[in-house]
């Protein structure tokens, strides 16, 4: 680094210029590496270090540093760990976040800290809605926004009545109030909601019998990480594929955990942000990359990861080290992603962006991938009591 700094003194000055010294930039990366979601807290980093390799020379001399930070899936333990990013190690910018609960765990501390938050992940939706702050955006997804297309899905695909299951905290009621909101506004009727405690149900027996008993035509859920792969094992070994076809939000069938859940996950319909199959050049490039590098295909945890690494990229570019310039820049910033057309919407700072319905069939080479039904372009949720617009 030195050497470098000088190397570039010396040309300036021969140059009769002032030289600057290149910066690094600290990025505190605030990720699960332990608990329920360690697996997308890792695969977000693997799709946040191969948007570096693809990105960061866009700002020349100057590099970046990860500090990562296993938040766990632990509100209290992300609070912490924030803190420490930003008091002790003095990082440029936040990135990361997963749980929606640790999310709204660290929200007033971020917005007191003036610290610029990309989120790779949590989608709470009152981070872009009611609580949002001018320094926290959101490059992955609202769950209001995946869900919400999905209760439309439902109702225009005939089906009246629906009951649905998903675990106890922020982001599995946030999915179900979505999806019941646009589901009955078209028509339909949600039987029941059942609950699962979070991070502590093995088995989920109880809660299908109980699921089946209401009658209903289909079944919604949402789970992510090691839920959705006991889960989806559980539904199928009760035999309910054909008595009560499933829905959900596509991290139910991830294609980080995809093969783990093998068969069961053949027939259910998701809806989601991002399919493996896109044909557009950024997802040529990025899956051509990511299954060199890392030798699996990616998934939509791992382009949120390359999605932030750039937008972090041009943003740092723009702005220098100025934190309110950051923001600025990263509010305005767009580019071809791999999931394609997108922006961050200025009334709320949450991502603009297509949301895809697809079915998991087998493909010609036996991989479970995904059958696009139906996409909703560009959909943006409503400002739900944020005021940043201006
Ligand atoms: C959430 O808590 O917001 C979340 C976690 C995993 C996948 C999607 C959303």
């Amino acid at each position: 680094m030195r050497k470098r700094y000088l190397a570039v003194a010396t040309a300036a000055l021969l140059a009769g210029t002032t030289a600057v010294a290149a910066r690094e930039y600290k990025v505190g990366l605030l990720l699960p590496y332990s608990g329920v979601y360690a697996a997308l807290g890792k695969e977000i980093q693997a799709g946040f270090e191969l948007g570096l390799e693809h990105y960061a020379a866009e700002l020349g001399e100057d590099t970046i540093r990860l500090l990562p930070e296993d938040t766990e899936v632990k509100p209290a333990v992300g609070l912490t760990k924030a803190k420490k990013l930003v008091l002790q190690d003095k990082v440029d910018v936040l990135a990361g976040l997963v749980s929606s609960g640790v999310l709204a765990a660290v929200r007033d501390f971020v917005d007191g800290a003036k610290v610029p938050l990309v989120v790779a992940n949590a989608g709470n939706i009152h981070a872009t809605g009611k609580q949002c702050s001018r320094y926290i955006i959101r490059v992955s997804f609202s769950n209001a926004q995946i869900t919400r297309p999905m209760g439309r899905y439902m109702a225009e695909r005939g089906l009246k009545t629906v009951v649905a299951m998903a675990p106890d905290y922020a982001a599995g009621r946030q999915d179900v109030e979505a999806m019941r909101g646009a589901f009955e506004a078209a028509g339909g009727k949600v039987l029941k909601e059942i609950y699962t405690p979070f991070r502590k149900t093995k088995d989920f027996g109880p809660y299908l019998t109980e699921a089946q008993a209401t009658g209903a035509e289909a079944l919604f859920v949402f789970y992510a990480g090691g839920e959705a792969i006991s889960f989806m094992k559980q539904y199928a070994s009760f035999g309910l594929k054909d008595k009560l076809p499933l829905y959900a939000a596509g991290f139910l069938t991830s294609q980080l955990y995809r093969n783990a859940i093998g068969e069961a996950a053949l027939g259910s319909i998701n809806s989601l942000h991002y399919v493996t199959t896109l044909d557009n050049p950024e997802n040529a490039r990025f899956q051509q990359a990511f299954q060199q590098k890392y030798g699996r295909v990616a998934s939509e945890f791992a382009v949120q990861g390359y999605d932030a690494a750039r937008l972090i990229v041009a943003a740092l570019a723009a702005s220098k080290g100025d934190k309110e310039k950051f923001v600025d820049a990263a509010r305005t910033t767009t580019f071809a992603s791999p999931r394609g057309p997108w922006r961050i919407d200025p009334a709320t700072n949450n991502i603009v962006q297509n949301i895809y319905v697809y079915q998991i069939v087998q493909g010609p080479d036996g991989r479970l991938v995904e059958k696009v039904l139906k996409v909703y372009e560009n959909e943006q949720d409503p400002p739900n009591g944020c005021q940043l617009a201006g």
